[in-house]
């Protein structure tokens, strides 16, 4: 007989002695007894279940800021913060029905704050915006006026800056009827040196089909650059292997687009057939890197985008049977192999997060593509909606007989 997750906290926190934390909107159906929850579809006892909220700390400035655990009942678990709008852990069983946490982070807000992680600036599970990816030179004009960005990587401007989008508190509110998380934040004009104060709102749904959604709105008052993604990091294997090299990547992309040495594109998109670059049949993300300057960190335009979902990446993981498939309404996606990763970072289970441990696959808009104007466009103007949507889904191949 399935019981809820929402009852098993509980009982579990009872038994602890520990304080409950908060919990949002029990509705009625929430207080169901086992026999007639067990009636109920997934998806309903899922819609009705409470999500959980708890202290997550205190900024540097003092502020609290919280973690919200979203459940199903699969099993599959994500804590997402307000802090930055960062996903903290994404637990999924394995092939063995086995929970383990396939991403990086810190279980508290200090590890997000520490002078080691904000010098390395990994970026580990958060929202990024105003614009993910570079904007050279920090610098870009737009009807007919010259902007001037924080610059924080090098000459270049990356990731919204130096104060960006990740590292910012967002107000949360709980999607009543699912497990579901929207964040907003107000983003004033001038900030990183942005044009427009730029409204946006974010919701992260975990839906009973194992799915981790991600739906991003925004609107303007002054046109602006805009290119919002996340940056979780992944490690499928859950501590069971000594990095992601082994992973088996698909990227539904035939083309890239070419990078200088700061990372910055060239302009040109070039085919990945038959070079190093190429994901489009399973291959291993160890297998050529070696052959990758400095590794994987590169953008690719994916094949057959219409502004709708459409799967992007697959990533398989052979010794925990773990797949996830990308999908997503954008045109590009940063595969990045997790290559400044160095070791001096050591995040939940005493982890030690060492080059390739993890890798990121950050659907968004091209790099630089305000001063590039052969790529698709990423200027919201007043009157318009942004809007894009990206789905990680959990699932796993060999599984063992239950
Ligand atoms: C970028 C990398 C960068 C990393 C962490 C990725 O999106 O492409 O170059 O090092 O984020 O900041």
């Amino acid at each position: 007989m399935k019981k809820s997750n929402l009852r098993y906290t509980l009982l579990l926190l009872a038994g602890l002695g520990l304080a409950a934390p908060t919990l949002y909107s029990c509705n009625s159906k929430s207080t169901k007894t086992e026999e007639n929850t067990t009636s109920t579809s997934n998806e309903e006892t899922n819609a009705n279940m409470s999500i959980q909220k708890e202290s997550f700390g205190k900024t540097k400035d003092g502020t609290e800021v919280q973690l919200y655990t979203l459940r199903n009942e699969k099993g599959v678990e994500v804590k997402i913060t307000n802090y930055g709008g960062i996903v903290t852990s994404l637990i999924t069983p394995d092939k063995n029905n086995k929970p383990g946490d396939v991403v990086l982070g810190f279980d508290n807000v200090e590890g997000y704050q520490s002078d080691a992680y904000l010098k390395s600036g990994p970026y580990f599970g958060a929202l990024i915006g105003r614009y993910g990816n570079r904007i050279a030179k920090g610098q870009f004009t737009l009807d007919g006026k010259t902007y001037t960005l924080a610059k924080n990587n090098g000459a270049n401007h990356l990731h919204g800056g130096i104060k960006g989008f990740d590292k910012v508190v967002w107000q949360a509110e709980e999607v009543p009827g699912q497990q579901a998380l929207k964040l907003t934040y107000v983003s004033k004009d001038g900030e990183e040196g942005y044009p427009g104060t730029l409204t946006t709102h974010v919701t992260y749904t975990l839906t009973p089909d194992n799915e981790l959604r991600i739906d991003y709105e925004a609107t303007t008052d002054k046109a602006t650059p805009i290119n919002l993604t996340n940056h979780s990091y992944f490690n499928l294997a859950a501590g069971q292997a000594p990095d992601a090299l082994g992973h088996i990547l698909t990227i539904n992309a035939d083309r890239y687009t070419v990078v200088d040495a700061s990372l910055i594109p060239t302009g040109e998109l070039r085919p990945v057939k038959g070079t190093v670059m190429d994901f489009t049949q399973p291959t291993a993300i160890g297998a050529r890197i070696a052959q990758v300057e400095g590794g994987y960190d590169h953008n690719y335009a994916l094949s057959n985008t219409d502004g709708s979902l459409k799967q992007a990446a697959t990533v398989y993981e052979p010794t925990s049977g773990r797949v996830m498939e990308v999908s997503t309404t954008e045109p590009g996606i940063q595969f990045y192999s997790g290559n400044f990763l160095d070791g001096s970072l050591t995040g939940k289970n005493n982890t030690a997060y060492k080059k390739h441990y993890g890798f990121c696959l950050e659907t968004q808009h091209f790099p630089d593509s305000p001063n590039q104007p052969s790529f698709p466009s990423t200027i919201l103007k007043p009157g318009d909606t942004y809007k894009t949507s990206t789905i990680y889904k959990f699932s796993v191949k060999d599984q063992a007989a239950q």
